[in-house]
């Protein structure tokens, strides 16, 4: 068929210039001659954005389909023929495949216009950085008479074929925090004389650790990780300040107020129990993707048959197509993309792999959905 035959080479051409958020301009040119070849009319969106009309002429809904368009700040080392061109940034986590599906969908649909009323492209710049694309988007009106949201990421963690879908928490609430500890420091021989930063920030993270553990309902799925600590000079000085970072993962918004709020509590008693000080910085990140539960039923209808369903926990990662959610009905899903042989590097890996049969999967899938199909 047609729409199948350009697919890999979307996804080669695309995988070798990958830009990082908020800098996809040879992306942006890239899809923009596609769209423009189509005979579609793209339009500029916020910063390198896109956002491209496709009209059916069935009934319908007006759908919205979101792709990402960023790279990552990491060196490829696949060796694949067509690597990243450009040093440093690599798509390792399969934005690539994300637009070459949403190009090939464009064609799928461009043969069938009877089969929906119709879809806006959503090309969005920097999901994989803060404050993201999506808000951007919606500012700049791309949601304006768009009727629901679909989106879709492909999932190393799953073969092909398979997709993992669910209504209600798909994925988490994201946030991060900075702890600044003060003491006092001196000479490694004099404890006597000091406040040590050291300690205090090592006593912290353990006691941070008693958040999820005694704080939080058990049934009510979170994780609090301190991901750096930074302090001292040398061997023989007792640091006067130390700085912790992390990162807190929730669902529910009760839950994401209440592990801040223990963070600041337990940080602040902990530099407090040593006669030092503690400053708390919490940062809110992306929301939670919350599947809508009318569009992951309709969902389930359509693709049952074509593709299997598997059982997924929601995952504790995010996503920022959690804003299109928050103003449009709509769903999200995992793609099944693992290797064949099921070696699959991970996601945001220097080795990371898209199994590019799951290019074809991915336009039929979204094209099932947007469709009436009985
Ligand atoms: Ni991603």
């Amino acid at each position: 068929m047609d729409w199948q035959k350009n697919l890999v080479r979307y996804r080669r051409d695309l995988h070798r210039i990958p830009e990082l958020g908020f800098e996809e301009h040879k992306t942006h040119d890239y899809l923009w001659a596609r769209l423009q070849e189509m005979g579609l009319s793209p339009r500029a969106a916020t910063n390198t954005g896109i956002t491209a009309d496709i009209e059916g002429t069935g009934p319908g809904q007006v759908i919205a389909v979101r792709a990402d368009m960023d790279g990552l700040p990491l060196t490829e080392e696949t060796g694949l023929e067509f690597a990243s061109q450009h040093a440093g940034v690599m798509h390792a986590c399969g934005h690539d495949a994300h637009m070459a599906i949403a190009l090939g969908l464009a064609e799928r649909l461009l043969g069938n216009r009877h089969a929906f009323k119709r879809v806006r492209l959503l090309f969005q710049p920097a999901e994989e950085r803060l404050p993201g694309g999506a808000i951007g988007l919606i500012e700049a009106g791309a949601l304006d008479g768009v009727d629901e949201v679909y989106g879709l990421h492909v999932w190393a963690n799953l073969p092909v074929g398979l997709v993992g879908l669910k209504a209600g928490p798909m994925m988490a609430n994201a946030d991060q925090f900075r702890i600044d500890i003060r003491g006092s420091g001196g000479h490694g021989s004099q404890p006597q004389a000091t406040k040590d930063a050291v300690l205090i920030a090592a006593q912290t993270v353990v006691n941070l650790q008693t958040i999820v553990s005694r704080r939080i309902r058990p049934l009510d799925p979170a994780v609090v990780t301190c991901g750096t600590i930074h302090a001292g000079h040398t061997f023989n000085i007792i640091a006067e300040t130390a700085e912790v970072t992390g990162t807190v993962r929730t669902f529910s918004a009760d839950t994401q107020t209440q592990i801040a709020n223990e963070i600041s509590r337990i940080a602040e008693r902990t530099a407090n129990l040593y006669d030092a000080s503690a400053e708390v910085h919490y940062e809110k990140g992306y929301p939670a993707v919350v599947n809508h539960e009318r569009e992951v039923a309709l969902w389930e209808e359509k693709l049952r048959g074509f593709v299997q369903f598997a059982d997924i926990d929601p995952d504790m990662g995010s996503e920022d197509f959690a804003y299109y959610l928050q103003h449009k009905p709509g769903a999200f899903l995992f793609l099944g993309a693992a290797q064949d042989d099921g070696e699959s590097p991970p996601h945001h890996s220097p080795h990371f792999l898209v199994n590019e049969r799951v290019l074809p999967l991915g336009v039929e899938v979204l094209y099932r959905a947007i469709t009436e199909i009985p």
